[in-house]
């Protein structure tokens, strides 16, 4: 595979050094689309939200402050993801509002009808099973 190929296909699984380099731009990268699609949220009252394949964790801090009365656990299935969602999350972790976990969306172990919002971003077109991630 050419190097570029290499990099674009970081976005399914960010791993390694070039996966650093993508996660380093993914936030600020989708951002416009992001806020698009959280411009069509209803207007509820979160108490608890997911954000599954969270990448590097911007959402997850746009869901806290959109609801500031949720808890947000942020949900993807590489280890560098998770680090660079926990780091850009660090405050809210701290304060008992955030948790960023590491898990494969076609094999959560979440108790049913434990959050009244979830949220994917830019993220189902790499999901094995649509049918399966979303329940
Ligand atoms: C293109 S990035 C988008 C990240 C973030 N949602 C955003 O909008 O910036 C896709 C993310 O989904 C994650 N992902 C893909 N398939 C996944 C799966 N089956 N389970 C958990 N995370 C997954 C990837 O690791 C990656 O971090």
């Amino acid at each position: 595979m050419g190097l570029f190929k290499e990099f674009v296909s970081q976005t399914r699984k960010p791993e390694g050094f070039l996966g650093k380099v993508m996660l380093g731009g993914m936030n600020s990268g989708h951002a416009a689309m992001a806020d698009w699609g959280f411009s069509h949220l209803p207007p509820i009252v979160s108490e608890k939200a997911v954000d599954l394949g969270c990448g590097g964790g911007r959402n997850a801090r746009e869901l806290l402050k959109k609801y500031p009365k949720t808890h947000v656990t942020a949900i993807d299935y590489s280890d560098l993801s998770v680090e660079k969602a926990r780091a850009f999350n660090r405050a809210a972790i701290t304060a008992g509002r955030c948790e960023v976990r590491q898990g494969d969306v076609s094999d959560l172990h979440l108790p049913d009808s434990s959050f009244d919002l979830a949220t994917a971003f830019e993220t189902v077109y790499f999901w094995p099973g649509l049918e399966k991630c979303f329940a």
